[in-house]
């Protein structure tokens, strides 16, 4: 009698199971170089700052998405307010401008838009279309369109066109109407005059997209993905001593041809390009989703429309981001440059919750195994969050990376620090920090971003050398490695192009 596993074939099944044991087994010891890599910053996700010419043609590029207003009646030098915060009437009667009194908008071309308050709610007039109020939550359906008319290009006087085709004007300080014909003289006896002051602003994908409109911004992005990072690029990464790069992508590229508006398609083509010119020249590519759906962080950088931070609070943008995991790990995973991918960069707490963050992990863990199961999976830290709370999400997972993002920037402790106290900060705090979190049989640590930048004026050349180079020390002492931010930069200190150019950084 034959059994069903003749010898031979027994013996190729063990074989193949032992085979797929080691080759798994390759990645999970500690044999393998560690990254040196460079932020491929700026190309397929906008950062304004990076590259702010890219504004440049956007009429009235001051009023783009996000951009938060306070408007102060020049009557009577009180602010527009919206009454709790919204759901109610609009009032004009504040002293000072705060979170109730800024108005965020939402851009529909240079002139018009919807105007959202502080609780989400969108400006609006009321059943007899007369006075101003914030109920709709709606921006499409329920919501106004209103102008915003300068007095000049250059002037922070304003009249807005309220839907019904009249000025809003501050009669009393609890009487805000859309009753006014506009038409008086722009002094501080008309009630429809308003002095405009900008709070915050925005610079990422969505604004300049959004801004552009979708003919040009079809055109412009295009031209950008073309020539901010060339196949020359890949070789002078090859060249510098470095060994792979991280690309900062996001979510709309998963959905090219035609990503949702006011995302242009073309993104992916550049992305495939990518792969190509490191495939050919050796070097590792770590994937990175900036900008998941809704927003994980509310900074430009990963493409919030307003600053709002919407990931993780419904399930539907957890699941269309496992999709988009999905998508670039299918699609890369056969390619031998394809080293690891970071399943969402920079989520921040509290908004981003630790269970809402700990259920995608371990599904998109899952999601990346079962297309590519040697790639390294990163974890991100949440910002305002403490490092050591991913470790037990990491727990039986293989081939994970935790990612911390190191800047002795953007928190005030830096401001007075001169440069031998950043020097030491890196030596005492962040090493100790980054020890804390490397352990033997834990999952690996990458510094996944950090500069040679800081709070310090005037620094002198040899300073900025010493800070590259204890950066550069201490970094690599992670234990999957580091990774520059960026490759370009019109900053000169942000781009890693121009340091090693000009002998700020060796390698
Ligand atoms: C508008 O407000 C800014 C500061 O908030 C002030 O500097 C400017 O003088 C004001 N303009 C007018 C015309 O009052």
């Amino acid at each position: 009698m034959i059994s069903p596993y003749s010898n031979s074939r027994l013996w190729r099944v063990v074989l193949v199971f032992a085979m797929f044991i080691i080759s798994n087994g390759r990645t999970l010891n500690s044999n393998y170089p560690k990254i040196r890599a460079v932020n491929l910053g700026g190309w397929l996700v906008t950062e304004g700052w990076m590259k702010p010419s890219l504004f440049d043609t956007i009429p009235n590029n001051d009023l783009l998405d996000g951009a938060a207003l306070q408007l102060k009646s020049m009557t009577s030098g009180k602010y527009l307010s919206a009454e709790h915060g919204g759901g109610s009437i609009i009032v004009a009667n504040r002293t000072f401008g705060k979170s109730w009194e800024t108005f965020k908008l939402w851009r529909i071309n240079g002139t018009s838009f919807h105007i959202r308050v502080f609780n989400k709610r969108f400006l609006g007039l009321d059943s007899n279309g007369v006075r101003l109020v914030a109920y709709s939550t709606d921006s499409e359906l329920t919501s106004g369109i209103f102008e915003i008319i300068k007095k000049s290009t250059n002037s922070s006087l304003v009249r807005i066109k309220a839907p019904n085709g009249l000025f809003v004007q501050a009669k009393s300080e609890e009487l805000v109407t859309a009753d006014s014909k506009g038409d008086g003289q722009w002094g501080d006896t008309d009630p429809s005059v308003f002095n405009m002051s900008i709070t915050e602003v925005f610079h990422g994908e969505y604004q300049v997209t959004n801004g552009l409109g979708a003919l040009r911004a079809s055109k412009i992005m295009k031209n950008h993905w073309k020539k901010f990072i060339v196949e020359k690029d890949f070789d002078f990464i090859a060249t510098s001593g470095l060994n792979g790069m991280r690309i900062p992508v996001g979510w709309w590229t998963a959905r090219d041809p035609t990503p949702p508006k006011p995302y242009v398609g073309g993104s992916l083509h550049y992305l495939d390009k990518a792969f190509m010119w490191a495939k050919k020249r050796n070097l590792k590519v770590i994937l990175d989703l900036h900008c998941a759906p809704g927003s994980q962080n509310g900074y430009e950088h990963s493409s919030t429309r307003d600053g709002s931070l919407e990931w993780g609070q419904t399930e539907e943008t957890i699941q269309e981001t496992l999709r988009v995991i999905e998508f670039f790990t299918s699609r890369y995973a056969k390619n031998p440059s394809f080293y690891a991918v970071g399943l969402i960069n920079e989520p921040r707490a509290p908004g981003v919750t630790l269970s809402a963050l700990a259920k995608y992990y371990k599904a998109g863990y899952k999601i990346v195994r079962k297309h590519a199961p040697n790639a390294f999976v990163i974890l991100s830290t949440r910002l305002d969050g403490d490092p050591k709370e991913i470790f037990p999400i990491a727990t039986g997972m293989k081939g994970v990376v935790i990612d911390v993002h190191y800047y002795n920037q953007f928190s005030p402790i830096f401001s007075s620090m001169n440069s031998q106290q950043n020097i030491d900060f890196i030596k005492t705090n962040r090493s100790s920090e980054l020890q804390a979190m490397t352990t033997s049989n834990g999952p690996l640590t990458f510094v996944g971003e950090w500069v040679a930048e800081w709070e310090v004026k005037g620094a002198s050349k040899e300073d900025y050398m010493r800070y590259a180079k204890t950066q550069q020390e201490v970094f690599g002492l992670a234990s999957f490695g580091w990774a520059y931010w960026s490759l370009k930069n019109v900053n000169n200190h942000w781009s890693m192009e121009w340091m090693i150019k000009n002998g700020y950084i060796k390698l």
